[in-house]
């Protein structure tokens, strides 16, 4: 591992059109936050930033429907989300805003630089335009009749009936949502980022050389991308809601908002470095510094292709060396969606649970989607608070608090240092550390709660307060013991739970900033004779009722209908820009579904693929013909186990060769969480060619 001299973190910019939720905070900012109170414990430097994203189409669209400005959302949420973050112990550097004229400066800088240097291409194509209010309009407002399921009111990008993704020329009477007139097609000029030729520099930097410590999730999803083929990307909008376009020419346009918002984290930067009188360039361009993005999956491609993409165009800069992006945390059995109310926010939990900052840190930190989607449920929340926070942490703490207060008159009783104990907490910090320095923060939990476990099995074997009655220098050890224990979870558990590590200094008469991380498993974290502070409560339990007024309350705000969800990364998207669908699948219709030919098959051949590890080459038997299929399961089954197994196959799949091989169709699998694979066999021998629907 490279030694690094200092650490840039980063966490998405939220948009700042809305309050945040849980499931914001579970896979983008707790994480960040772990990572960097960890990093700070081992002090190292470090500078942590995050702010609000203000521009794009999806601000300005809501603007215009609450028949008010970006800027007065804006302004609303910002502080809203800021004080949210505070409250529950999200220790920014700075929270910046992406309209501060610094960051405008350097977005504008980074686009002059790509631009002198001739790097974008200049694209001329046709879009819609409203002649009554002379503007180009975003697909998102256009409005018109689906012509999958007659709603008359689906937009341009999508509708929200049926979920169907539409373009604005397949809409049936489109009408622009500005002026209700007839959109027209007209020439516009955009400058693209031609990410198709730093194919070449994605392949090596992300897929070769971080082929090992990036996350398996984050590390698929790219690959899916750059193998898909990137496409020419534009970085400008017509818009007035944004950053200006720096150049000539260029009026009534502004950046995309996708290129300005991660600038933004350099801008941040910049305004902490000189609030703080640091040198920001060694944050960005000394290759001894360590880059780290906290995304969430939705934000995988721009973190991990686009920007780094525009990092080594402009050339001074460093780029990622990791993005440890979650997936999604659901919601008692569905997905989290703010405009469909099926959420818990950031706010209206503090509200609801006050000063339970470090109860959701904890739960969410238990269950965070670090390699899967999850699940938050109230039930699970109580169960985890009450079971764990409370018997374990909560309870060990107040035992030995009580318990010396009364033998030894509040003071750390004279004992000396058992080395076991001293060897247990030592290995317990490395196993913590481990999994923090390779973002495996549910485990660096669980091993730092470890050590309150051993805590109450220690007090559950020698049980004091009989010992006291016939050894009072047995009971002084166990004591002993148990309060250096919890003094080394004091600063073990400041990453996680920051405001129950500063109650247990507080308990404990220390000085927390004394302490680092290395001093965990030193001797003598508290000096015998040395009088501790007032014992109080860390927890409380939470009741039945408050879990189920949460759920009450869920169901009575949710608005009942799946599709009316906002997508606001399908809003970024112009016809023009050929991507890749979501990385979050999207829901399809029935008629998008009867597109599929699958059928039951029969594998007569199979072979391994010369010099491909992973590719067997299989003939497969499908009633009406006999097909050739490369299949990358080579890996976990033998070519001769397979002979004259039935299987299930996507019969009208694109050829495609791979290897010099055309390969015509595709076998289905299902992976479970272990990457385990398994064929989808019919229950019952069933004739070649059989239609599955
Ligand atoms: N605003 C985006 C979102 O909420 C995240 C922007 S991250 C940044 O999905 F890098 F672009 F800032
Ligand atoms: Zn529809």
């Amino acid at each position: 591992m490279k030694n690094w001299k200092r650490y840039t973190i980063t966490a998405a910019l939220p948009y700042a059109n809305g309050p945040k939720h849980i499931g914001h905070l579970a896979g983008a900012y707790l994480p960040a936050d772990i990572y960097v109170r960890y990093l700070r414990a081992n002090k190292r430097d470090v500078v942590f930033v995050c702010g609000s994203d203000e521009h794009g189409t999806a601000i300005t669209f809501q603007a215009l429907q609450e028949n008010t400005t970006p800027r007065a959302i804006i302004d609303k949420y910002h502080v809203l989300i800021k004080e949210s973050f505070e409250q529950l112990g999200i220790l920014f550097d700075i929270y910046h805003r992406t309209s501060e004229p610094l960051h405008h400066e350097t977005s504008q800088e980074f686009f002059l630089d790509f631009y002198n240097k001739g790097l974008f291409k200049e694209v001329t194509s046709e879009q819609y335009y409203d002649e009554a209010k002379n503007v180009f309009l975003a697909d998102r407002y256009i409005v018109g009749t689906c012509p999958n399921c007659g709603h008359d009111k689906a937009f341009g990008d999508q509708c929200e009936k049926c979920g169907k993704s539409l373009s604005p020329s397949e809409l049936i009477n489109p009408r622009s949502t500005l002026s209700g007139a007839v959109p027209v097609l007209r020439e516009t000029k955009h400058w693209y980022l031609p990410l198709n030729e730093y194919e070449p520099w994605l392949r090596k930097w992300l897929l070769r050389d971080h082929a090992k410590d990036w996350k398996a999730n984050v590390y698929g999803q790219c690959k899916s991308w750059i193998e898909g083929g990137l496409q020419p990307r534009a970085m400008t909008r017509d818009g007035e809601w944004g950053i200006k376009v720096p150049v000539e020419g260029a009026d009534g346009k502004v950046l995309y908002v996708w290129f300005d918002a991660p600038i933004g984290y350099i801008s941040a930067t910049k305004q902490w470095a000189i609030d703080n009188h640091k040198n920001w360039e060694l944050y960005w361009k000394d290759s001894d510094t360590r880059l780290i993005h906290f995304v969430g999956k939705d934000n995988i491609v721009f973190h991990c292709i686009i920007f780094p993409v525009m990092l080594h165009m402009h050339g001074d800069y460093i780029v990622p060396d990791n993005v440890p992006a979650n997936e999604f945390l659901n919601l008692e059995g569905d997905k989290m969606s703010t405009s469909r109310r099926w959420s818990v926010e950031m706010h209206e939990y503090l509200q609801d649970f006050p000063g339970k900052a470090d109860e959701l840190r904890y739960v969410l930190c238990s269950i965070a989607p670090e390699t899967k989607d999850s699940e938050f449920t109230w039930k699970d929340y109580q169960t985890r608070v009450n079971s764990e926070l409370v018997a374990i942490l909560g309870n060990l703490v107040n035992r030995v608090m009580v318990l010396t207060e009364k033998y030894f008159d509040n003071q750390v009783p004279q004992a000396g240092e058992c080395s076991d104990l001293k060897n247990f907490i030592t290995q317990q910090r490395e196993k913590v550390a481990e999994a923090m320095e390779n973002f495996r923060f549910r485990e660096a939990l669980s091993e730092m709660m470890n050590v309150a476990r051993h805590g109450n099995q220690l007090l559950s074997e020698k049980e004091p307060w009989k010992l006291i009655k016939t050894d009072k220098q047995a009971t002084a050890i166990v004591l002993y013991d148990c309060l250096q224990i919890i003094a080394n979870i004091g600063i073990l558990c400041h990453p996680f739970l920051p405001f129950t590590s500063q109650k247990i200094f507080a308990m404990l008469n220390l000085d927390s900033s004394n302490f680092s991380w290395n001093d965990i498993g030193r001797q003598n974290l508290l000096k015998p004779g040395h009088v501790l502070g007032k014992a109080s409560l860390l927890y409380q339990k939470i009741e039945d009722e408050q879990v189920e007024r949460q759920i009450a309350k869920l169901k009575k705000s949710e608005v009942r209908s799946p599709k009316s969800e906002v997508n606001t990364k399908a809003m970024e998207t112009k016809t023009s820009d050929i991507g890749h669908p979501a990385s979050d699948k999207p829901e399809i219709t029935y008629e998008d579904f009867t597109k599929l030919d699958l059928r039951v098959g029969t594998i007569l051949t199979a072979e391994k693929v010369e010099k491909a590890d992973k590719l067997l080459k299989l003939s497969v038997d499908l009633g009406f013909e006999t097909r050739t299929i490369v299949s990358g399961i080579a890996e976990f089954f033998k070519p001769e186990e397979l002979i004259g197994l039935q299987v299930s196959v996507v019969a009208n799949l694109a050829p495609r060769k791979i290897r010099g091989i055309e390969s015509k169709g595709m076998i289905l699998l299902a992976e479970d969480e272990s990457k385990q694979l398994r064929f989808i066999t019919p229950k019952e021998l069933t004739k070649n060619g059989s239609i599955i629907r």
